[in-house]
């Protein structure tokens, strides 16, 4: 197992002091996937000194992996890997103990108090510093694009939004983005803004800076800084409060098929495309209609229409077999409205290009047809209009037409122009979100159900 210790030695009874603190701390925060199996044990990826621990403040990075009992069925697991900044103080001031992680009993920190750094202005600042200076420490690599400028003394603030990564603001400027469970590899959260930048695409906040480990030849991206885009609001929050005035979405869902064609256009131009034949056309309707089979399985309300709901992707295989092929290439991979930012000038950004992270990374960077990211959004459309009271299916009509006219005005293409490969798609988000509320949130699972009504009837072909 990789380990990066700063100073030789210390990183094993530093670890053993913390365990007893951090099995209780760590299932309790938001980022924490493995919720409802007890921390059985740590084992350091990386253990890294940011600031001497024997000063005022101290402050130690650490990519732990966690191991809890395997998931029943599931194959065993190593253990998922994730980030941590631990500070270390005498005591903490009042308005840090919400980050309280607890006081060491033992070991080098005995008799201190630890607490996650991220909240504490100062530490969260040196991350900065670090990358303004191009820092390397121990295995961290501090990167910046040397075009940006990034300005001395900006103050943090932790983003207090539930998110599962974590986020710090640096005085209105920059946002830095630090991933909670990461995996080596390629991270499509940087990689693909920075595709999008070399493209000059201005629908992205261009990565400002970066953050990587090598531990044991394993390369992990670990943060990325953007610029802020202040004063923004999402997709979601606009949506809703146009639901509640009654008042009209029309011009922004236009907006935003176009910033989605923009995206799509300059990630085809940057990143590699393929082609879809029969073969892959096969593979992804494989895919597609297990999951709706696990999800009959596990969500009886959809056993009605599970014959409809396979023949959307039936029809799409028939058009493979006839010869059709598309063009898959790099794609959001997770969009809604939550992932779109409109600045206070009526701009719109795309966010959050890390895909569905319960995926693995290379079946998140495989490319796809452009039509799912805009399956997601029509699908978001109808979310916003189904939570609004009463709901108005009407307004998502509208708005998912607007969308798909204003992707058609800069794209080229309009995704209504091929049905059957935009039902298949809507159909395979329309059957996971049936599964992810009735295990979550039953009270929403009317909102998918209606739309897999709709979808098991139509037939467009
Ligand atoms: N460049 C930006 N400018 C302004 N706000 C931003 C920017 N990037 C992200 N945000 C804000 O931070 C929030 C979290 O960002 P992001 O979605 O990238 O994090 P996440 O941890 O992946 O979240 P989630 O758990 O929702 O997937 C966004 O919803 C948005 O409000
Ligand atoms: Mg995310």
């Amino acid at each position: 197992m990789a380990e990066t210790v700063t100073p030789s030695g210390t990183s094993g009874s530093l670890l053993a002091s913390l365990d007893p603190l951090l099995r209780n701390w760590l299932p309790r925060q938001r980022w924490f996937a493995g919720k409802g199996r007890p921390v059985t044990g740590f084992t350091p990826v990386s253990v890294t000194q940011l600031l001497p621990a024997d000063g005022r403040l101290g402050l130690y990075h650490l990519l732990l992996r966690v191991h809890q009992p395997d998931v029943p069925g599931a194959p065993p697991h190593p253990g998922d890997c994730y980030q941590l900044l631990i500070g270390v103080r005498e005591a903490l001031p009042p308005r840090l103990a919400p980050a309280l992680i607890g006081h060491v009993q033992e070991g080098p920190l005995a008799g201190r108090t630890v607490y996650e750094a991220l909240h504490d202005p100062r530490p969260a600042e040196v991350l900065l510093e670090a990358l303004r200076s191009q820092a390397r420490i121990g295995g961290l690599r501090f990167e910046r694009d040397p075009r940006q400028e990034i300005r001395p003394g900006l103050v943090a603030r932790l983003m207090t939004a539930e998110q599962s990564n974590s986020s710090v603001v640096y005085g209105d400027t920059f946002i830095l983005k630090l991933l909670r469970r990461v995996v080596p590899g390629v991270n499509p959260d940087l990689e693909i803004p920075l595709a999008l930048a070399r493209e000059g695409c201005p629908r992205v906040p261009p990565p400002t800076g970066w953050l990587h480990a090598d531990t044991a030849g394993e390369p992990y991206v670990l943060a990325v800084l953007q610029p802020f885009v202040s004063g923004a609001s999402d997709g979601w929050e606009l949506a809703l409060s146009e639901l509640a005035k009654g008042g009209d979405f029309t011009a922004e869902a236009r907006a935003l098929g176009r910033a989605t064609a923009e995206v799509h256009t300059g990630l085809a131009r940057a990143l590699p495309t393929v082609t879809l034949g029969r073969a892959r056309a096969a593979l992804l309707v494989d895919g597609m209609t297990e999951r709706l089979a696990a999800a009959v399985q596990a969500v009886p309300a959809l056993r009605p229409y599970a014959r409809g709901l396979r023949s959307a992707y039936t029809a799409l295989a028939d058009l493979a077999d006839e010869g059709r092929t598309w063009t898959a290439q790099r794609v959001h991979g997770d969009l809604h409205l939550g992932q779109c930012l409109r600045s206070p000038s009526g701009d719109w950004s795309l966010i959050d290009f890390e895909g569905e992270p319960a995926r693995p990374l290379a079946e998140r960077r495989q490319p796809q047809p452009p039509v799912r990211d805009i399956a997601g959004m029509l699908r978001s459309f109808d979310y916003a209009a189904h939570s609004a009271v009463p709901p108005a299916p009407d307004w998502a009509d509208i708005c998912r037409a607007a969308y798909c006219s204003g992707y058609a005005a800069a794209a080229g293409r309009d995704p209504r122009a091929d049905p059957v490969l935009l039902r298949a798609y809507e159909t395979d988000k329309a059957v996971y979100e049936v599964v992810y509320e009735a295990r979550n949130r039953p009270d929403w699972l009317p909102v998918p159900l209606s739309a897999i009504r709709r979808l098991a009837a139509s037939d467009p072909t």
